[in-house]
């Protein structure tokens, strides 16, 4: 396993940031090993998410944990549904560093996806795992939280210690 280095925003390699991704099609080894660096860089970020496009690549893949008992898991080409309710919490981004902003997201959703190995997967998510669910996506799609912002961008020293704040 390697760490993989992340992409910032104002960085000489940030347009990768803005991009569309492509699916990913082919199951391989290579991607295996790709999402162990992913998983890897994530926790070595103190990130509850990962999406490719922050590591370089245009693939169509995050690795998220936000669950203690379900550990790592790999998203490949992910489709969001069934949408419910809202939830507005703090979030930032790795490749934002130290800053958080308020986005409002679903506070609940269904997600199919591709596995490791290309099996189609089927899960639902609320709370802290559908917004982090929410944000990788949007990176698959060239999207920074910073387009949802709701108020202002806070340093993370501002933001009072119980206040809910992922980044990804
Ligand atoms: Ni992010």
């Amino acid at each position: 396993m390697a760490l993989r280095n992340i992409v910032k925003i104002n960085s000489e390699s940030e347009s990768v940031l803005y991009k569309k991704t492509r699916i990913v099609e082919k199951f391989d080894a290579k991607l295996k090993q790709l999402a162990e660096d992913m998983i890897e860089t994530m926790h070595a970020a103190n990130g509850v998410g990962l999406a490719a496009p922050q590591v370089g690549l245009l693939k169509r893949m995050f690795v998220m944990n936000v669950d203690v008992e379900e550990g790592d898991l790999v998203v490949i080409n992910p489709e969001i549904s069934e949408m419910e309710g809202e939830s507005i919490a703090y979030e930032g981004c790795l490749s934002y560093p130290q800053m958080f902003g308020k986005v409002k997201r679903p506070f609940k959703l269904k997600l199919k996806y591709h596995d490791l190995n290309g099996e189609v997967r089927e899960i639902e998510a609320e709370g802290l795992k559908a917004r982090c669910i929410c944000h990788e996506t949007d990176h698959l799609y060239g999207i920074m939280f910073t387009e949802k912002l709701i108020g202002n961008l806070v340093h993370e020293s501002q933001l009072a210690e119980d206040e809910e704040h992922s980044k990804g």
